[in-house]
């Protein structure tokens, strides 16, 4: 395996316990005598800490895993000739030798670092090593409970959703819930939603997932029925034009586009659903509609106009969601290289209300145009 396979692989399956990067060479114009490296998350992130060993000093650097990767591949060309990397999976080191040969011997991991790890990791309510049925089906792990390399992005979505889930299920204080995925798509989020709420948490569920494609809805019903998630059921519809008498106690609403997301809050609102959670996709509603001579600087830059319209279109959401005695917090989902899209709107029914709340939103759509807003009218 070469040096640079063997850094991602050891990034992104997030295996790495620590490495020390040391051994100067000659040649090497560097002031940073030696480094050492190790994981930390920030938010939802993970990044690699640079410890960086200068003189008397001791700084530090926090990249990405891919200016990590870039980073260490560098040191490695030019400036340093070893390189240890204590990971999960086993001790790598790497030396490198004065033609530039690179010879890179494993061994098995050091026992007692992979036990200190262990105990430094987050509790995730989704446990690598652990194998979740619904998993091992979509094939987001091995039988063996293992996540597999490219599905890691899926992974820590799934289990960064449950987090946000299980911050606010509380607030539906009763053995029953019904909720509605809308535009549910291949549904990875409503089984893990499914599995969370009926198989950690023992709760009585119905859950439907709503979506406007065929093909979605039968791969849904029929991993359903594979997984044995009997309370689980995928229909055809569309959100606008869809109907439920019984109470719905909870909306979810994930990356469905455009006007979409307004349709879903605005049923959960009618509904009178104690959570609705939604990601928005595209925003592309007020893009034509923003109008504003004073705030032309910043509206004649399409980018700019895009984003701000956009931020608009969710501040407006949740104004409307507040408006009818709702509490709505903008959480970051996920990371943002992942998607740009990566707000979500959680709204639980809630007694107090900001009084100011219907002038704020007046003047926001005053200051910007806005005329009207699909979400409104849907209401
Ligand atoms: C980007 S996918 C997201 C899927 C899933 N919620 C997730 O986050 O992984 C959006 C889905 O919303 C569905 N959708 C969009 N508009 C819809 C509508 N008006 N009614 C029902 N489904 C809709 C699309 O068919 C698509 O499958």
């Amino acid at each position: 395996m070469e040096l640079k396979e063997l850094l991602i692989e050891v990034f992104e399956s997030n295996t790495l316990i620590k490495g020390v990067i040391s051994n100067k060479t000659k040649a090497s114009k560097l002031d940073i005598n030696k480094i050492d490296i190790k994981p930390v998350l920030l938010k939802t992130e993970i990044f690699i800490q640079f410890t960086n060993y200068v003189g008397n000093q001791v700084l530090h650097e926090n990249l990405n895993i891919y200016e990590a990767k870039e980073r260490l591949l560098r040191y490695m060309e030019s400036d340093f000739k070893q390189m240890v990397l204590f990971t999960k999976d086993g001790d790598h080191q790497v030396l490198v030798s004065k033609k530039g040969k690179v010879k890179i011997i494993s061994k098995e991991p050091s026992k007692n670092l992979v036990e200190i790890s262990h105990n430094r990791q987050k509790q995730y309510i989704l446990k690598e090593g652990t194998p979740y049925s619904f998993l091992t089906y979509l094939g987001v792990m091995t039988e063996e409970g293992k996540v597999k390399q490219q599905r890691y992005d899926k992974f820590k979505q799934l289990n960064r959703y449950l987090e946000l889930v299980e911050d606010v299920v509380g607030n539906i204080d009763q053995d029953f819930i019904r909720i509605i995925d809308f535009g549910c798509g291949k549904a990875y989020l409503t089984f893990a939603l499914y599995h969370y709420l009926v198989e950690v948490l023992n709760k009585d569920v119905e859950i439907i997932g709503l979506d406007l494609k065929e093909n979605v809805i039968q791969f849904g019903n029929e991993t359903a029925k594979a997984l044995g998630y009997d309370k689980l059921k995928f229909l055809k519809g569309d959100i606008q034009s869809f109907n439920e008498e019984r109470p719905v106690d909870m909306v979810i609403s994930l990356h469905a586009c455009d006007t979409a997301t307004d349709d879903s809050l605005a049923k959960g609102i009618q509904w009178g659903a104690k959570v609705i959670m939604a990601v928005p996709c595209c925003q592309h509603e007020l893009f034509g509609k923003v109008k504003s001579d004073s705030l032309n600087g910043l509206l004649k830059y399409g980018i700019y106009k895009e984003r701000i319209s956009a931020l608009l279109t969710d501040a407006l959401r949740a104004s409307l969601l507040e408006q009818n005695g709702y509490k709505v917090d903008a959480v970051e989902f996920i990371s943002l290289e992942h998607t740009a899209k990566n707000i979500m709107l959680r709204a639980v029914k809630s007694d107090n209300q900001d009084k100011n709340v219907h002038e704020e939103y007046d003047k926001l759509k005053e200051i910007f145009g806005i005329k009207d807003f699909h979400m409104e009218r849907n209401l």
